[in-house]
Order: structure tokens, then C-alpha cells, then sequence
């Protein structure tokens, strides 16, 4: 397949706003022992993409510096030892950056496929958030069917795989969002319970319940110790961001009483071979579930590449609910 030589792409200027990210041409990359070339169809946005536009979240060393950690596409070109794929095949893929352009490569065993009659927006939108709650709600939570799970953030591109994957698997999900709009939507992806927290307090109504066997928190800040607090005993807290901040005073001695657990993950610099077993765990378990249609991409809607610093704007007012990508 003949290839151009230059790709349109969106950059990070400089640290800063939604305004650093601009429009640019780059070089389209090569892909190296194990990697495909994919012609990006649409880009997903991310919260990660802002945290490292501001300069706040560096990219790993040999990741692009293009923002962008998720795509839909076509296959155009594999490089040495890839088996699964061929030029031609529509895919959705992790991308270890790079996303916001018209061509980007990635590990091969990184991308799946799209599910049975999802559109190319929404396959965008699948991985960042599927492989995280995948491996922190599943892997490293534990969370089995008969469970109470909270998820904070409940209307946010992670909030809303985590309730329907936590629902799907038989747990009783509760949720916090911030505007009875959001909670509305929550409950309508299968949380038996949405929270306002703007107005009502999640501790006693999880203790209510006996409290929660898996949290996954986002806010951190005096999150810490209300989530601490709601825990049922043997629960775990993983978080996966600090949107209020990582540090608070702690007793620990509830952790030892009550045997509770704290982890947590973040996605990005892990290991090919690590992200390769999570894409492995979800084409076994989570694309059955998109396939079917039980498990639904909430989208909130779509932007041009070049209008990348608007979609950015959109998803840091929180005014969102799903995901926002871009069409490339
Ligand atoms: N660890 C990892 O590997 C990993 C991977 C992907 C994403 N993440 C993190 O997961 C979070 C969600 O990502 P996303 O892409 O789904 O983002 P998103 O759609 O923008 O969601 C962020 C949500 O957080 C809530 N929020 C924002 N600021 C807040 C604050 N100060 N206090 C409390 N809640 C606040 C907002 O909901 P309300 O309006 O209801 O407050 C919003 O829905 C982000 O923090 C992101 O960095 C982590």
C-alpha cells in the first residue's frame, strides 16, 4: 500500500490550556518488530491527554509526543513478527500515544477487534477505559458478582464502563456524580444507586448497605478517608487518580481491623507483556458483552482533529457525559 510521507496531527505546543494543542504535519511513523500502522479513523479523548498537555503527566520515553492513548482504524502496514493482523483489518487499538494524527502504530497485541456492529466513534472510545477498569475493578479490586461496588465519577468515560462491566459481572453498583443529570444517567447503566454528592454524603448510605467490598476513586483528597470509612470488611480501594489531590492524614489502623485494602494503578507505563494479558482478558470477557449490546458505549459527543483544544475545553468544564473523541 503506497503511504504519504506526512500525516496531519494535533501537538502540544507547550505546557498549558486547552489552547497549546495545535494542528501540525509529522513524519507518518514506521512500525518495528511487532507493531502495526493504523489510519486512524477517530481518536479518543481522555483525561490523561489534558494532565499531559498541562505538562503534568509526561509520556513514556520511547512513546510519542503526541497526545492521544486510544484509536479506531485500518490496518495499512504491520512490521516484522505480527501474525494476528493484515492490512486491511478494522481494529481498535491502545495506543502508547500518538493518537491525535492521521496514522499511528502501536503494539499488535494491543489492538482487537471492533465488536459486532459498533460504529468506528464508539470503538474509539473503548480502550483507555476498558483496559483500566478491567484491571483495577477485576484484576487488581477483585470485584465478583454479589459484591457491593462504588465507583466515584459514575458519569465519566471510566465511570460509565465501570458501572455497566461491575453490573454485568452481578454486582450491586452504587455511583456518585455531581448533577442529578449525571446520577439519571448512572442508574440507567445499571447503578441500583446514584448519589448526588453535591448534596447527599456516599458514607452512610454505603454503610447503610454494609458497606462497599470494591471502591474505585478517581478524586482522592478527603475521598481518602470517607472511602476508608465506607468500606465493608475485606474491601478494597484502588484508585486511579487524584483529581483532588493524593495526600491526606491517615489512621491506619482501620486497615489492620478491619483487613481492608488500598492499591491502585495507572495504565500507561506499564509493560507491553502487561497490557498485552489485559487485552487478552478483555476480548475473552468484555468483547462478548459489546457484541451483544449489554455492555453500551455512552458517547458525548465528537469533534474535528483540528478542533482538539475545543474537545479538551469540553471534557475539563465536566459538563460532559461519556466520552468525547475526534474525527480524524
Ligand atoms: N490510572 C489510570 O490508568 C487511568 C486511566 C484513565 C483515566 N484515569 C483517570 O480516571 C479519571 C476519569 O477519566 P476520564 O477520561 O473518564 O475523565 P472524565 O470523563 O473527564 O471524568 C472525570 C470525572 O471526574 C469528576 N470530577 C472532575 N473534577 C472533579 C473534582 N475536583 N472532584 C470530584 N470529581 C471530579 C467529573 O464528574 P462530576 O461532574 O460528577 O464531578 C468527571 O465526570 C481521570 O481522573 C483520569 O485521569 C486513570
Amino acid at each position: 500500500m503506497d503511504l504519504p510521507q506526512t500525516m496531519r496531527a494535533v501537538e502540544i505546543t507547550e505546557p498549558g490550556g486547552p489552547e497549546v494543542l495545535r494542528p501540525c504535519e509529522r513524519p507518518v511513523p514506521v512500525p518495528g518488530a511487532g507493531q502495526i500502522l493504523i489510519k486512524v479513523a477517530y481518536a479518543g479523548v481522555n483525561r490523561p491527554d489534558a494532565l499531559q498537555r498541562a505538562g503534568s503527566y509526561a509520556p513514556p520515553p520511547t512513546a510519542s509526543d503526541l497526545p492521544g492513548l486510544e484509536v479506531s482504524g485500518t490496518v495499512v502496514a504491520t512490521g516484522p513478527d505480527v501474525a494476528r493482523w493484515s492490512v486491511g483489518d478494522a481494529v481498535c487499538a491502545l495506543t502508547p500515544g500518538g493518537g491525535y494524527a492521521e496514522y499511528v502504530v502501536c503494539p499488535a497485541a494491543h489492538a482487537l477487534p471492533i465488536p459486532d456492529g459498533l460504529p468506528m466513534d464508539q470503538a474509539a472510545a473503548l480502550c483507555e477505559n476498558h483496559y483500566t477498569v478491567w484491571s483495577n475493578v477485576v484484576t487488581r479490586g477483585g470485584l465478583v458478582g454479589g459484591e457491593r461496588f462504588l465507583v466515584h465519577g459514575g458519569s465519566s468515560g471510566i465511570g460509565t464502563v465501570a458501572i455497566q462491566l461491575a453490573h454485568a459481572r452481578g454486582a450491586r453498583v452504587f455511583a456518585t456524580a455531581g448533577s442529578a443529570e449525571k446520577c439519571a444517567a448512572c442508574t440507567e447503566l445499571g447503578a441500583e444507586r446514584a448519589i448526588n454528592y453535591r448534596e447527599e454524603d456516599f458514607v452512610p448510605i454505603l454503610k447503610a448497605e454494609g458497606g462497599a467490598d470494591v471502591i474505585l476513586d478517581m478524586v482522592g483528597g478527603d475521598y481518602i478517608l470517607r472511602n476508608l470509612k465506607s468500606l465493608a470488611e475485606d474491601g478494597r480501594l484502588v484508585q486511579i487518580a487524584f483529581l483532588q489531590g493524593p495526600k491526606m492524614a491517615v489512621n491506619f489502623a482501620p486497615l489492620m481491623m478491619r483487613r481492608l485494602t488500598i492499591t491502585g494503578s495507572t495504565l500507561r507505563p506499564q509493560s507491553d507483556l502487561a497490557k498485552a494479558r489485559i487485552a487478552e482478558d478483555l476480548e475473552r470477557e468484555v468483547w462478548p458483552l459489546l457484541s451483544s449490546g449489554r455492555i453500551k458505549v455512552v458517547m458525548d459527543s465528537t469533534y474535528d482533529l483540528e478542533k482538539a483544544s475545543e474537545a479538551h475545553a469540553r471534557m475539563e468544564s465536566s459538563a460532559h457525559i461519556g466520552k468525547i473523541v475526534l474525527a480524524v
